[in-house]
């Protein structure tokens, strides 16, 4: 049996071999078996340290999770139904704990019907062979490889394959997994695997999963690096209408996405107000160019996205041509009117609006607002508004409003000149 102590010992970060080495002290001393698995021991073999740790018990998940967590003072999330709990450690390691587990199921891509059983049957359920192979972290055997299915072979082989002919009927978010993983590894969808992938597809099988969990699959997918050739290849697949029927592949969709890339690196390095970036959903918003609005309130409630982003998606779709057409215009445009079209949207729609402006001038107008405009505040505040007399509601936000304005146009340069302004207009309503 191959041992993988030594690789481990390369490629893993030195607390996170002390945490491993823990939970296999933990496992003696509760008499039961603990091995990782799926995603970190594959990423074992590329020597890539994947910071998302799965443990596999053959035994109570939850009690080793509890157990683990008060050793450590780390965190512990149950999840009694499914037997499952996540702890999150002093140093931010995470580590989701699962009960090894048999699942059928009763129709195609049903939510299985999870029974607890051995670790065997628990690889057995799995995506792909390369996703299948399993550590020992019992102490007696700390690093022996079980892959039943040779993930080894196939990691040599560099591809990607199912471990039976039902794998995308019984879950066909698998489409999703298994060209991303693809894509990321520079790794191939072997023949038979492939053919698999295409019936599953055409039958459109994926339509009966439950919609969020495809979601979490699509928003995965956009979050990778690979992203135009993982597109591409789900085009080839025909798996983008998996997202949505009308979803195509343009062929500037690769310029666009640098662009994009462009943008928001710009943003990064320039914006005085910074705040993260939601990339993926940018993305989403451009492979929704060619779909109605209609079609995209559709998509953006089929798959229960949140209020925020299904917000931003539509807000694109109303406004991108119109506010694009101003600021690309080559007519003078005050910096208040530029705040009042950038203002209220949120910036992943601004970045974009950024990424696709054809003329230097839209980019540049886009680029001086998140420099200089966004988020400008006025020196006079409400108090000094109150102090004049006005009392509080619509006119005293007016009032607020029209020195931004006239502060954002360069008229009003400092407090005095903005109190002296306000001063006039709280006249003209006292
Ligand atoms: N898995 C599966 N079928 C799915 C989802 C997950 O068989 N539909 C199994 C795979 O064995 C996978 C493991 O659960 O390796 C963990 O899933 P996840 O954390 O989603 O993926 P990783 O393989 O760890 O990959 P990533 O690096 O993308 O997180």
């Amino acid at each position: 049996m191959k041992n993988l102590s030594d690789k481990m010992q390369q490629c893993f970060s030195q607390s996170t071999m002390m945490l491993l080495k823990r939970v296999g002290a933990i496992s003696k001393h509760m008499g039961c078996k603990a091995y990782l698995i799926g995603g970190t021991v594959r990423d074992l073999f590329l020597c890539k340290e994947n910071l998302d740790i799965d443990i596999v018990i053959e035994g109570d998940a939850i009690h080793f999770g509890e157990r683990l967590a008060h050793e450590l003072h780390g965190i512990i999330i149950s999840h009694k139904r499914f037997g499952t709990c996540t702890v999150t450690t002093p140093e931010y390691i995470k580590i989701d704990f699962a009960t090894a587990r048999r699942e059928t199921y009763a129709k195609p891509a049903a939510l299985p019907t999870v029974e607890f059983s051995s670790f065997r049957d628990d690889l057995t359920r799995r995506d792909f062979t390369v996703n299948a192979m399993a550590i020992s972290l019992n102490e007696e055997g700390f690093g022996n490889l079980i892959d039943f299915f040779d993930g080894v072979g196939d990691i040599e082989k560099k591809q990607i394959k199912v471990l039976h002919d039902k794998s995308f009927v019984d879950d066909p978010t698998r489409i999703l997994r298994g060209i991303r993983l693809e894509k990321r590894l520079g790794f191939t969808v072997e023949p038979h695997t492939a053919n698999l992938m295409r019936k599953s597809i055409e039958k459109e099988i994926y339509k009966r999963v439950q919609a969020p969990r495809l979601r979490d699959e699509i928003i995965l997918t956009l979050k990778e690096k690979e992203l135009f050739h993982t597109i591409k290849r789900m085009d080839e697949f025909r798996a983008l209408k998996i997202v949505h029927p009308y979803l195509k592949l343009h062929e500037d969709l690769s310029g666009t996405f640098t662009a994009i890339d462009e943008a928001c690196s710009w943003y990064n390095d320039n914006s005085p107000r910074k705040r993260s970036i939601e990339k993926w959903l940018i993305y989403l918003m451009v492979l929704f160019n060619d779909v109605s609005y209609d079609g995209t309130l559709y998509f953006c409630n089929k798959f229960e996205l949140k209020r925020g982003e299904r917000l931003r998606m539509i807000s694109y779709k109303r406004q991108s041509s119109k506010v694009l057409k101003t600021l690309n215009a080559k007519r003078k445009i005050l910096p208040s009117k530029i705040y009042r079209l950038l203002e209220p949207l949120s910036h992943e729609v601004t970045l974009l609006l950024m990424a696709v402006s054809r003329s230097g001038l839209g980019k540049g107008r886009i680029m001086e607002f998140f420099h200089k405009y966004n988020g400008m505040r006025t020196a006079v505040k409400g108090d000094d508004i109150k102090a004049l007399g006005v009392k509080a509601g619509p006119h005293f936000a007016k009032i607020v409003e029209k020195i931004l304005y006239k502060k954002l146009n360069g008229i009003l340069n400092n407090r005095e000149e903005e109190l002296e302004y306000a001063k006039k207009l709280a006249k003209r309503r006292l």
